[in-house]
């Protein structure tokens, strides 16, 4: 089988939310943003920007606005990964073009976003470096967005706490479902077998029980079941359209 230190690092992966007080360098971080900004872009159109945050004060809000994250405050380096329609809007204007902006753009942009940071992910891992993502940065977009000076038409999908893990506090490697739920050959297969969630739950609670947390439902069944059954961030789609985002438009002039 071929060797590969990528699909090493990937293997390895776990999510790391304690750090050092070392700082990140100048040097590696350029190094790890070089590479992901090579990440495939949709039509080329590079919808995204990242904002670095070393500033202590700046982390400190963010983690309160992230619902009191504390590694949001502790990482050295706090990357705000966004969507950006603004610089497309005014690349169109350079040619008297109004920009039109629905679903798609909004998909576009995140899933750029998206890229470039599961990129930064895995290279800041490849180089030792521990990471966090950080949905909650969707707790509240617009103070996110005043408080990083972002423009309309741009929002922060997801944040990620970068940092040197503290070597007592990495976590074991969580479970994944089996690969023939995830994967399917050919066509989607509908078979969901009770006894392959069953198994996953159980696997899923040793590994809890060994962090010394024990759930008082199905470890992944019933936190997805319990975290499902309400609406998650009922008010986003109005404050995103809010920010420029025209979600639910058919395409009209952003
Ligand atoms: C888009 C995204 C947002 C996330 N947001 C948070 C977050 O706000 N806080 C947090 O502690 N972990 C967050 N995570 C990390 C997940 O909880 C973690 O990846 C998942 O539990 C699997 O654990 P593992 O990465 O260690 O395998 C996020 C992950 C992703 C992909």
């Amino acid at each position: 089988m071929k060797v590969s230190s990528t699909l090493t690092a990937q293997n390895q992966h776990v999510t790391i939310r304690s750090f050092t007080q070392e700082g990140i360098s100048e040097e590696m971080l350029t190094q790890i943003l070089e590479a992901a900004r090579r990440s495939p872009t949709s039509s080329n159109m590079q919808a995204y920007s990242v904002i670095v945050v070393r500033n202590p004060d700046v982390k400190q809000e963010l983690a309160v606005l992230a619902g009191n994250q504390k590694h949001v405050e502790t990482c050295p380096v706090f990357l705000a990964f966004c969507a950006d329609l603004h610089r497309l809007k005014t690349v169109c204007e350079l040619h008297d073009a109004e920009m039109t902006n629905n679903l798609e753009t909004f998909i576009i942009s995140t899933i750029d976003a998206s890229l470039v940071g599961m990129s930064v992910q895995t290279g800041a891992e490849s180089m030792g470096l521990g990471a966090v993502m950080i949905g909650a940065m969707r707790n509240h977009p617009r103070e996110v967005a005043a408080l990083l000076g972002l423009p309309q038409h741009v929002y922060v999908s997801f944040g990620m706490c970068l940092g040197w893990p503290d070597r007592d506090k990495i976590p074991p490697q969580k479970p994944r479902l089996p690969a023939d739920l995830v994967i399917h050959q050919e066509k989607y297969d509908m078979t969901i077998p009770k006894s392959k969630i069953e198994a996953h739950n159980t696997e899923l609670a040793q590994h809890y029980a060994n962090l010394g947390k024990n759930l008082d439902v199905a470890a992944w069944s019933g936190v997805i079941a319990r975290n499902l059954s309400r609406p998650l961030r009922p008010d986003l789609q109005v404050t995103l359209e809010d920010m420029g985002f025209n979600i639910s438009g058919v395409g009209e002039r952003a």
